[in-house]
Parts: structure tokens; sequence; C-alpha cells
């Protein structure tokens, strides 16, 4: 089995983080979206793996590389703009030639990875297998229909009307019979070709399509709650781990990581969190669910669930909550004194301050 794991879309509702870098490059517990998912394709047993990028391919080529830091062979296949996911099968083909693989979301991650779905396909190996979960707000997805042996009778892209809370999400397992569907479809309401028509065409030409439940939980990380969201859930399952150095006047309580040449000085960490590779937290507090990347700086700060890019300041602010700081960016005090605010934001950012 193969992987196809699609890394092309632009990322919207990420801005502005996604006007700097790929959304699919976003740390999440400070390790890029992308990168949970590659790992999980690899630990389903699957070494070969195309990856289709658009205008970031620079970005995410620099990042996974050839693919061997994960024990992968990674090829890059271009696409010109996002025109479907079912598109991407298409641009996908030559690579993918005769064999099973699994379709995979690059922004997409599976607490419990793939493994299972994939053991699953290959023992039933049915026409396609779609991996399903129950949501709140079944317009915003895929919808499948299931029969009482978990066959698939009806699949539909965002009903307004949704027969089922049964939400396709973002791995999808094809036999090669999948190559004829995607060409015989024709573009939705939306301008795309949707995977979703692909697999009713083959549901209607009564080819064998599963719907697998999973264990754990799923992220599809498209906007900004959904990175914090993902980034608690990553840590919740962290364990300690100090390779930097923490002073006698600092205290540590729960899972807390801190990475090689980070230093914790007179400060209260409470876990689980994360402390990336050479920060510095000084006279500060770092609280649950904080993921601090590479070459952050706290100093009289307080911050907690939320994720600070690398590079990124804070001082003398308490109470940052359920916040994304980007790379570089600088949170303080202004030196205009009381009730006066000093912003320089950027494109698409969002500021609350007390008024
Ligand atoms: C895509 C698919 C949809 C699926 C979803 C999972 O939606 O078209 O069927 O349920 O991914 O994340 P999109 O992210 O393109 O809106």
């Amino acid at each position: 089995m193969k992987a196809l794991v699609l890394a092309g879309g632009m990322g919207t509702r990420l801005r502005p983080l996604t006007h700097a870098m790929p959304k699919q490059l976003v740390p999440i517990a400070n390790k890029p979206v992308l990168f949970h998912g590659l790992e999980s394709i690899r630990r389903a047993g699957i070494t070969e793996v195309g990856v289709i990028v658009g205008d970031w391919h620079k970005e995410i080529e620099d990042a996974a590389g050839d693919g061997t830091a994960f024990g992968l062979r990674i090829t890059y296949i271009h696409q010109e703009a996002p025109f479907g996911l079912a598109h991407c099968v298409v641009l996908g083909r030559e690579f993918l030639a005769d064999d099973d693989f699994v379709m995979y979301l690059g922004d997409n991650v599976f607490g419990d990875g793939i493994h299972e779905m994939a053991d699953a396909f290959r023992r039933d190996r049915p026409a396609a297998q779609v991996a399903v979960t129950a949501v709140d707000s079944p317009q915003e997805y895929g919808i499948a229909e299931t029969g009482p042996d978990g066959r698939v009778v009806r699949l539909q892209e965002k009903p307004r009307r949704p027969r089922s809370n049964l939400a396709v999400t973002g791995a999808y397992f094809f036999s090669p019979l999948i190559h004829e569907a995607v060409l015989d479809i024709e573009p939705s309401w939306r301008g795309e070709w949707e995977i979703t028509d692909a697999i009713q065409l083959l549901v209607e030409r009564d080819q064998d399509v599963r719907a697998v439940a999973f264990s754990g939980w799923w992220k599809d990380t498209g906007r900004i709650e959904d990175i914090l969201d993902c980034n608690r859930r990553l840590l919740d399952v962290a364990q300690t781990s100090v390779r930097g150095t923490v002073d006698a006047a600092s205290t540590l309580l729960g899972p807390v990581v801190v990475e090689p040449g980070a230093r914790i000085v007179r400060s209260h960490l409470r876990g689980p969190l994360i402390v990336g590779a050479d920060s510095v937290v000084q006279d500060s507090y770092v609280g649950p669910h904080t993921s601090l990347g590479a070459g952050c700086a706290l100093t009289d700060a307080g911050v907690s669930h939320s994720i600070l890019l690398d590079g990124a300041s804070v001082s003398d602010v308490n109470g940052i909550h359920g916040s994304v700081i980007g790379r570089s960016a600088r949170v303080g005090v202004s030196p205009e004194g009381a009730g006066r605010h000093r912003l320089v934001v950027g494109d698409d950012t969002e500021l609350e301050v007390i008024a």
C-alpha cells in the first residue's frame, strides 16, 4: 500500500499564520501538523508516499525532505491550484500505479493513528473504505449513510439536509478502482472535483464501499480553535522529559517537556506543556496545554492553553490564554504608559485587549 498525502490547500481560515507558512507546517505540540500524519502513515507499515503540494511546495519540501527522517520515501507532485480531492487522485495516478493506497489529508490528525484502519482495509480489501465519526455539524463534512453491515449506501458532500451525522474524515483507503471513478465526475457547486462524488459513483456501480469507525479522537486542524484543541490532546499524552536546565527556584508540576538548550529560571510550570529548544522562561508562569516553540522568551509573563511559534516573546504580560502567537512576534507592555496600547498588527490578525 502507498500513501497520497494532500498538502496543497491554502489554509485561508488559519490566517494570519498561513500568510507566512503553509497550514500543514503549523506546529502542534512543537511538530508540524504534517509530521504527525507522516508518522502515523509509517506506523501503518507504509513507506512509499506521494505528497501533493501547491504554492507552498518549497517550504514543505524543505521541511519534510525526501522522507528519510520518517523512514519514508517521498515523491512530490505539484498541483497548480486546489481543484479538489478527486483532482489530487488524478495527479497521483502515475505515482500510485495500480497499487492500493491511503489518501491522507495533510492537515488531519488521528489521535490513535491510522494503522488499525489500514489493517482492516488490507484484511477485507473492499473497493474503498472511508473512516467515519459522528459530528455535531454534519453540513460541514462529507456525510456517509451506512447499512447494518457497515457498507456505505450513500455519500454526500456537505449536504444541506444531512441524512446521518457520520462525517467522512481525512483517511481514505482505495483500491485502483477509484481511478476510473475520479475521471467520471463533474465539479461540484464549489468548483471542486469532490472525492465524495467519486466514492458515491463506486457505490452506484455496486462496488463494495465500507465505512469504518476508529478509536481515539480526530481533528481537521482547519481553524485556530482546532489547532489549540489538537495541541491540548497531544500534550495530554506527553511525558516529562527535561533536557534543558531548570534552576532550584523553579517548580515543575505535571508532565513537562523541556527541550535541549532551554532554560527555566525562577518560574512555575504546570503541565502538560512543552518548552522548545533554546527558549528562556524567566520569572514566569506557564500553564497547562501550552507549547512554546524554539527560541521563545517569556519574562515576567503568564501563558496557558496557548501556542507560541519559534522566536516569539512575551514580557510583563500575564493572563495570556487560548492564544496563538506567530514567529518572532513580540507581546509586551507599551512604553507609552497606562491606558495606551501600541499595536503593530499584521494582516488578518485578531487582538483582544481590555477596553
Ligand atoms: C474535506 C472533504 C470532506 C471531509 C473533510 C474532512 O472537506 O471534502 O468530505 O469530510 O475534508 O476533513 P474540506 O476540508 O475540503 O471542506
